[in-house]
Parts: C-alpha cells; structure tokens; sequence
C-alpha cells in the first residue's frame, strides 16, 4: 500500500466506504455484521487505513459496524476514521449531540468529522463551522473535513473557521463525474484541502457493472449513464489489460492519478483486496490522457459546477432531519 498527506494525517491513497455496512439503500441494514468485521480486517491486512462512515449511513449501523470491526482486529492508533454528521446538523447545539452519539458508536472520537452536506438555504454557515469547531476543541474528534461543499458555499464556509483548518472536502469524483475538476478540486487544492472522493466506481458501473442491483445504484443517473457508456467501458478494458488489472482498479488509479483518494465500498470481502492493490498501478500519462479523452463529457454533462446533493438545501432542515430518521437512515 502506498500513503499520501491529508493535512497532518498520513492516509492510504486507497480507503475504504462504509455505507455499503448497514445500509437500507445497499440492503444490508441488520445483516451485515460478520462480512463487515471481513471487509473491515480484509482491508486492515492490506494497509488500507482510512476509514469512511456517517451518522446516516443506517441510521448508526454502519458507525456501530466500523468500530466494532476496528476493535475486533486490534487496529492501531495509525487507522484514521472519518464520520460525518447530517448536513441537517446546522448548529453548535446539534453538532456536538450528533458527534458524542458517532463517538459512542464508534466507540472512540473521529480523527475526521466531515459536515455532509452544506445546510439549507436559510442557515448560516457560520453556524456550522462553530459547531466543528467546538467538537473538536472538546475532545469528541480530532480535526475536521466538509462534503458535497460546492466552491462558492466552501469559500464561504471557510472564512468561517477562525479557531481550526478543515483538511479535507469529500465529493462525488469518478471517471462519470467530473464537474469538480472545473472549480472544485483547483480551489480545494489551492486552500490546502485534501480531496476524498466518494463512489469513485460510480457504484460498479465502472467495474464493469451493467445493471442496477439495488436501491443505491438504481437511484443513480451516474451509475445508469456510466453502465451504458460503451466508450467509456471500453477505454477501461483497453487500459485495464496494459496493466493486467481490474476495470475497478483502473478507475481507482486515474483518480489517484488526479491526486484524490478513493473510497469504494463493497459488500463483498473479496473485492477489497482488488481495490487495495490499485495503489500499486501507476497509469502513464498517455493511459491517463486516453481515460480523460473518453470521459471528457462528463466534466459539463452534470453541470460546470459541483451539484451532488445540492437539492437537499431547499428541504428545511427538521424535515430532512425527521425523513431521514424515520427511513431508518439511507
Ligand atoms: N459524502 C457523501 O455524500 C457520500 C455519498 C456516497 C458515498 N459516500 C462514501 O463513498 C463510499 C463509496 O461510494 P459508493 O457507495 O457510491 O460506491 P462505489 O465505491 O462507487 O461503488 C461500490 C460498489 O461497486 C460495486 N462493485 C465493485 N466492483 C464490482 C464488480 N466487479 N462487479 C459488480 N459490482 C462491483 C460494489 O458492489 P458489491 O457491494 O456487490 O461489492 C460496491 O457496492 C461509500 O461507502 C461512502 O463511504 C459518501
């Protein structure tokens, strides 16, 4: 396994999704615990040592899961876990009550506790940084990241901060989504953000996965238009065979030719030792070019601008709040 910097913390340039561990969408919610304690050691064994979870990934499960699979396989004091809190969570107060209950699930603090999504319309920023601000200066998480921050809400956001740096922004960054190219990640970078990228497989249509198994992937439109794309596909298979690798593996590496840290989920304890090895797959520049040129599409196709879960901003936040929690979380 090779590592990189994100802020301070030394990190795997492959880490690991949890949502895929208890998940309503993924359908594993309530039966997911001895693969997840497999997934989990699986990618322990292979160094991968970055770790990602949310409150509302089973409405906790997946939290409860990721520590006891961390406790379980004695992991050391070098793993990095990041949890985020709902970006319904939009002041100090629901702040800190969100990261003690993520602690107590964990059953240790967060080294990364990410804000989810920006909060709706009519919140303050400055409300939430505060709030991330104030968890960790009490101890309850160590440093702190945002996700789905569009580059005018993440300007924004940080003029906030006075008392701490936020190392990280987790987007949504695959070979199928590139709108964060066009402002996002040049902006992260130039703040000295590191950049997580979630479903960097766009699901499995970028391993090769040609129809929707469950409720995750078939609410999608990235994974649809990424599993129909036959250019796309088959620039994957081209370079895939060069390097003797996976489809998987391919488009894990042009993301961390990107300089992105992948973290792909899976179901499946078998596949993480796949992804984890494509640590070891330097893509050459031309291979990299060739991959850029049969997705060029998507860097406009969803929007010059970062748009993932945007939408959510115009829901008030006690209603995503109670939708969310009834649903028994995503
Ligand atoms: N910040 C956010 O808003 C946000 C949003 C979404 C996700 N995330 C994070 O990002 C992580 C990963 O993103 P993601 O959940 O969207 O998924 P992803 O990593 O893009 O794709 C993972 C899925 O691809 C499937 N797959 C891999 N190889 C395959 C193959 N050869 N054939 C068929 N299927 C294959 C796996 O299916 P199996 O399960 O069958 O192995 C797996 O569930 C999540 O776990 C979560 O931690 C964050």
């Amino acid at each position: 396994m090779e590592y990189t910097r994100l802020g301070p913390l030394r990190v795997s340039v492959v880490g690991l999704g949890l949502w895929q561990a208890g998940s309503r969408l993924w359908g594993t919610k309530g039966s997911a615990r001895n693969w997840a304690l497999r997934v989990v050691g699986e990618a322990l064994d292979q160094g991968v040592n970055l770790y990602d979870t949310a409150e509302i990934y089973g409405w906790g499960e997946s939290e409860r899961l990721l520590g006891q699979a961390l406790r379980a396989a004695g992991a050391g004091d070098d793993v990095i876990v990041a949890t985020k809190v709902g970006g319904f969570r939009t002041t100090r107060y629901t702040i800190l009550k969100a990261v003690k209950g993520s602690v107590k699930r964990l059953g240790r603090p967060p080294d990364i506790l990410q804000h989810h999504w920006p909060p709706p319309i009519h919140s303050r920023l400055c409300w939430v940084a505060r709030g991330l601000e104030e968890a960790v200066e009490k101890g309850l998480a160590h440093y702190i990241g945002l996700s789905n921050y569009p580059a005018r809400l993440l300007e924004g956001i940080l003029y906030c901060f006075h008392r701490l740096e936020p190392v990280s922004l987790q987007i949504q960054y695959n070979l199928a989504y590139r709108s964060p190219e066009n402002k996002l990640i040049p902006l992260a970078h130039r703040r000295g953000l590191g950049v997580i990228a979630w479903s960097p497989l766009a699901k499995g249509a970028l391993a090769g996965l040609r129809r929707a198994q469950t409720g995750a992937q078939k609410g999608d439109p990235v994974f649809r238009e990424a599993s129909r794309d036959e250019r796309l596909q088959e620039a994957l298979e081209t370079v895939a065979k060069r390097y003797g690798a996976t489809k998987a593996q391919v488009a894990l590496a042009w993301i961390i030719a990107k300089g992105a840290i992948p973290i792909p989920g899976t179901r499946k304890p078998e596949r993480v030792r796949e992804y984890a090895h494509a640590s070891s797959i330097r893509l050459s520049k031309s291979d990299v070019d060739l991959l850029d040129k049969a997705s060029t599409r998507y860097l406009y196709k969803w929007g010059r601008c970062y748009r993932s879960l945007q939408w959510l901003r115009l829901i008030p936040s006690p209603l995503q709040y109670l939708a969310i929690r009834f649903a028994g979380g995503v």
